[in-house]
C-alpha cells in the first residue's frame, strides 16, 4: 500500500477528518485498496490479526463525487477470498461485489477493479461480502463519502465510523460469533469504538458548521444515539437528504441506528473554546457514553445554521403507489437446512434464519432462484414482516426505497436502503425497480445473514 502517496495527495479537506482519508486528485485516477493484515491499539495493547487497507490504521474514508466515475482496484493479499461491496450505492449490478451473484470471489494475490459512477450524493460505506463475518469483525468496514455537485456550505466534516470489537483480556480477538448469538440477537462486541478509538476527540473551529456523518458499520449492534452540547439538525438519512423536519434525538428518545445505517447531522460548534459536542450512545445496563467529541477551538466565527444551502434531492424515482404490485416477505427462524453452501466465502456452519420460511442455501448454492422478480421501471410495494422477537436491519442492494407504514409506529418517509424491523413489526416499503440485476436482500446482522436470512431480488 502506497500510503504516503495517498496522504500527500489527500489535501486539506481529507486531512481534517483525521482518518488518513483518500481523495481523488483527478477523477480518472484508480485507487488501490490493498486488503492486508493490520495491528492497532484498540484498547490497552496492540491488537493483531486485524484486517484493513493499511498495516496500522483503520480502513480510510473513500471520497467520490456525485456523477464522477470512481475506479477502485481491490487487491487481496490475504489467504482468504473476498469481494467488496459498496453499501447504498445504486450502481451497475456487476460492480456490486456480491460473490457468485455478481462476480467470482477474489482469491489471494488476485485483484478486481470496480468502476462506477455514483448517481447519489451522501454517506455510504464499504465492506466485504465474502468472508463477511470474518473480515468485518476484524476491522474491514470503511466509510464512503460522495460529495454533492453543489457545496452545501459546511466549514468542515467529521466522519464517525461506529463499531464494536470482541476482545479478550489481552486485547486479542475473541471468536467473532457464537451459535447462541447467531440464533438470537447476534453476538455483541465488548469494545465500542468510533474510528477505532474508544475516546475519539476531534477539533473543529468554534462557531463553525460541521457536517457530522455517523455510520454504524457494526456486525450486530443497534446503536442508540443522541447529540449533546450543540444546536444540530438531521440533514440526511442513509445517504439521502431529509426533506421533512425531524425532531432531534434525545436521551429519552434516542436515534436507533442499525447496522448499515447512516445519519448526517449539521452541527453548529459551540462558541467557547474548549466546549465540546458529544455523540452519546446508550448501552444496555450501562450509563451513557460519549462515543466521540467535537471540541471547539479558537475564536468563534459565529456562523448560523440558516447559512447552509439545503441538500438537493438525489435522482431517485418516486414510486407510483396506485399501480404498485405487492410482494410479501416474512423474516423468521428456521429448523430446516444444513450449513449454507458459501463456497469460498466462509460459512458459520448453521442455518437458523429464513426469508419466506426458506433459509438461504448459501452464496455458492447452485440453482437458487430469486425471492421476487420485478419488472424494470415498475413500482412495487414490499411488505416486510418480522415474525421473530429479534430486530433485523433489512438491506436491499442497488435500489433505494421509502417506508410507507408500520403496524407499530409512525414512520417518516425517509429514503433508505436499510430498514430496521422491530419485534413483531410489519413495514410496507415502496420502490421503483429501476436498476436491472440480481440484488442481494438480507439482514445486516451478519450472523443472521450468514445463517439463512438472505436472498436476492431480480429486476429484469
Ligand atoms: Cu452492506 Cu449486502 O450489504
Ligand atoms: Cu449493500
Ligand atoms: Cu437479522
Amino acid at each position: 500500500m502506497k500510503r504516503r502517496k495517498f496522504l500527500l495527495g489527500s489535501g486539506a479537506a481529507a486531512g481534517a477528518l483525521g482518518l488518513g482519508g483518500l481523495s481523488l486528485a483527478a477523477s480518472d485516477a484508480t485507487q488501490d485498496l490493498v486488503l492486508q493484515p493490520a495491528s492497532y491499539r484498540l484498547r490497552n495493547r496492540l491488537t493483531t490479526g486485524m484486517v484493513s487497507l493499511y498495516p496500522d490504521a483503520p480502513p480510510p474514508v473513500l471520497y467520490g463525487r456525485q456523477g464522477d466515475v470512481m475506479r477502485l482496484t481491490v487487491r487481496n493479499t490475504l489467504p482468504d477470498y473476498t469481494a467488496m461491496h459498496w453499501h447504498g450505492l445504486r450502481i451497475a449490478n456487476k460492480m456490486d461485489g456480491v460473490p457468485y451473484l455478481t462476480q467470482m470471489p477474489i482469491g489471494e494475490d488476485d485483484s478486481f477493479t470496480y468502476e462506477f459512477t455514483p448517481p447519489d450524493a451522501g454517506t455510504y460505506w464499504y465492506h466485504p461480502h465474502c468472508m463477511t463475518m470474518d473480515q468485518m469483525a476484524h476491522g474491514l468496514t470503511g466509510v464512503m463519502v460522495i460529495a454533492e455537485r453543489e457545496d452545501p456550505g459546511f466549514d468542515s466534516e467529521q466522519v464517525i465510523n461506529l463499531r464494536d470489537f470482541r476482545l479478550d483480556e489481552e486485547d486479542a480477538f475473541l471468536p467473532a460469533y457464537t451459535a447462541r448469538g447467531a440464533a438470537r440477537a447476534g453476538t455483541f462486541g465488548n469494545v465500542q469504538t468510533a474510528n477505532w478509538l474508544t475516546e475519539a476527540v476531534y477539533d473543529h473551529a468554534a462557531g463553525t458548521l460541521v457536517r457530522l456523518r455517523v455510520v454504524n458499520t457494526d456486525t450486530t449492534r443497534i446503536y442508540k444515539l443522541h447529540l449533546e452540547g450543540a444546536e444540530a439538525q438531521i440533514i440526511a438519512w442513509d445517504g439521502h437528504p431529509v426533506e421533512i423536519d425531524l425532531t432531534l434525538p434525545t436521551t429519552d428518545a434516542p436515534l436507533l441506528l442499525g447496522p448499515g445505517q447512516r445519519a448526517d447531522f449539521a452541527v453548529l460548534m459551540p462558541d467557547d473554546e474548549g466546549q465540546s459536542v458529544a455523540l452519546v450512545a446508550k448501552f444496555p445496563g450501562q450509563k451513557h457514553r460519549a462515543m466521540a467529541r467535537l471540541r471547539a477551538t479558537g475564536q468563534s466565527t459565529a456562523r448560523d445554521m440558516r447559512e447552509l444551502r439545503p441538500l438537493r434531492r438525489n435522482p431517485v424515482l418516486r414510486p407510483e403507489l396506485n399501480q404498485a404490485e405487492l410482494h410479501e416477505f416474512v423474516f423468521g427462524w428456521t429448523t430446516e437446512g444444513g450449513p449454507p453452501n458459501d463456497g469460498f466465502c466462509g460459512s458459520l456452519g448453521y442455518s437458523f434464519w429464513s426469508i419466506n420460511r426458506t433459509p438461504w442455501p448459501g452464496d455458492a448454492a447452485q440453482g437458487t432462484g430469486p425471492l421476487a422478480v420485478l419488472e424494470q421501471g415498475k413500482s412495487y410495494v414490499l411488505r416486510l414482516r418480522n415474525e421473530s422477537p429479534n430486530l433485523h436491519p433489512i438491506h436491499l442492494h442497488g435500489l433505494a426505497f421509502v417506508p410507507l407504514k408500520s403496524n407499530l409506529r409512525a414512520l417518516p418517509p425517509l429514503m433508505t436502503d436499510t430498514m430496521l424491523l422491530l419485534k413483531d413489526e410489519t413495514i410496507d416499503i415502496a420502490l421503483v425497480a429501476d436498476n436491472p440485476g440480481d440484488w442481494a436482500f438480507h439482514c445486516h446482522v451478519i450472523e443472521h445473514q450468514k445463517t439463512g436470512l438472505a436472498g436476492f431480488i431480480r429486476v429484469v
